[in-house]
């Protein structure tokens, strides 16, 4: 995180005193550096190197407006999962011939939707949505670019909410079926089947898993080829993992070289290789800031308790999950606590059993590596608005989304008459 570092007036991003947005927005609000969307993005893509290939950025790990606009203008594709995704990639200037929409539970409304965008590529996930969305291109008059999201099955050795590539998972399908698929695929007039998609899973820092799941589905492109179907893209899913902690995940170079080979092979019969990153494009470029609102003791127990909660950021108290916790001010010492939110359930912590910085009451901490699944899984559970955004680029900065205000609360709902 080295657009995040100690300097004039604290803990800063970019040219830009953390404590001096805080002043201006409130809190709690992320921040995010736009030299590290950029540095990570150009990362990746020169991985590749030497490979005809296209680095889509996974949108639900940051969906801002801004975040986008900034990954399309550095060349990046899109990976979208939604209808709502795709408006907004479209509203953020992404090239629709560099858009994958992939997903399980595909809409009709989504379907046609994208078509009418003219997008690059369906990740097909099962037999039913792939006759679906032939169904579909026939009524609206319309035809669409199919890959087939294949399950390796492989277990990518990461948290199990975020694994989608062992048999057992409800994503993708099976080699063998997918074989089967595509011997009917000639069958149908309006999709065209000219790609191969894999996702294992996410936050994955073991290269051989990736690599064999990779092999795996290199194999199924090079059958489909021998049958004659002509498969233009091989996407090798996202799911490269980033530095929370200690791990020690692979760099981009890493992990293509570890696969170069293969890609190369399958390069050179003429197929463009595809990823699609979130994390590790947006994790690291950026922070949650907060301010501690009260100290309180309970017993042995110390506790920070923020104006930030699970709301703002679900990571800690869905998986567990750690993020480094910094004082904005660099003063505090570390003391062993708890951070926590204002939220009403003992699930809502920041950190837990850490030494942490030993805050004032007043005092701001940055919650680091919260630019990727932060915002994107915010929620306004316990009636509260969601934070502000701020993008800060050298030294400016700019509010890239509106902390919310209470009437965006109760936007849509309707008191009925017959009360
Ligand atoms: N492609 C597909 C089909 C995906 O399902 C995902 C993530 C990605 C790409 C991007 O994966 P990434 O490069 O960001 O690891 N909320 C969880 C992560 C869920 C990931 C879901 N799929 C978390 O906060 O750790």
């Amino acid at each position: 995180m080295e657009d995040f570092y100690y300097g004039e007036g604290g803990l800063r991003c970019e040219d830009v005193a953390l404590a001096e947005i805080a002043e201006s927005v409130g809190t709690p609000t992320y921040i995010y550096s736009h030299a590290a969307l950029e540095r990570a993005y150009r990362e990746l893509d020169e991985a590749f190197s030497g490979l005809d290939h296209m680095v889509c950025f996974a949108v639900k790990a940051n969906s801002n407006l801004a975040v986008l606009r900034a990954l399309a203008s550095f060349g990046a594709g899109a990976d979208i999962v939604s209808g709502g995704e795709l408006y907004r990639a479209m509203k953020a200037g992404f090239d629709p011939k560099k858009v994958v929409f992939a997903g399980v539970g595909k809409t009709e409304d989504e379907l046609v939707a994208g078509m009418g965008e003219r997008i690059l590529l369906f990740n097909v996930e099962s037999a039913s949505e792939l006759e679906h969305l032939e169904r579909c291109a026939a009524r609206h008059g319309k035809t669409a670019r199919v890959s087939l999201r294949v399950n390796p099955d492989v277990d990518p050795g990461t948290h199990a909410h975020i694994s989608t590539g062992q048999g057992e998972s409800k994503f993708g399908i099976p080699v063998d079926e997918a074989l089967a698929l595509a011997e009917r695929v000639g069958e149908y007039r309006c999709v065209e089947l000219i790609g191969v998609h894999q996702h294992i899973g996410s936050q994955i820092t073991k290269l051989g898993p990736y690599a064999e799941s990779v092999e795996k589905s290199a194999g199924l492109v090079e059958e489909l080829k021998s049958r004659g179907l002509d498969i233009k893209y091989f996407n090798i899913g996202g799911g490269l993992g980033i530095r929370y902690r200690d791990e020690e995940a692979p760099t981009p170079k890493e992990f293509v070289d570890a696969v170069r080979p293969t890609l190369e092979a399958i390069g050179a019969s003429g197929t463009k290789i595809i990823c699609e990153m979130g994390r590790y494009i947006a994790g690291n470029a950026g922070a949650l800031l907060t301010r501690v609102i009260y100290r309180k003791k309970s017993g042995a127990k110390s506790f920070l308790v923020a104006d930030a909660g699970m709301n703002d950021l679900l990571r800690p108290s869905l998986y567990d999950a750690y993020h480094e916790v910094r004082s904005v001010n660099d003063g505090a010492g570390a003391a062993l606590s708890d951070l926590v939110g204002p939220v009403c359930e003992s699930g809502d912590y920041l950190a837990r059993d850490r030494a942490l910085p030993d805050a004032a009451e007043g005092d701001l901490l940055a919650v680091m590596s919260a630019g990727a699944y932060g915002f994107s899984m915010a929620s306004n559970y316990n009636s509260r608005p969601r934070p502000a955004e701020v993008l800060v680029k050298g030294n400016r900065w700019s509010v890239v989304r509106e902390r919310e205000h209470l009437a965006d609360l109760i936007k849509g709902e309707i008191v009925p008459a017959f009360l």
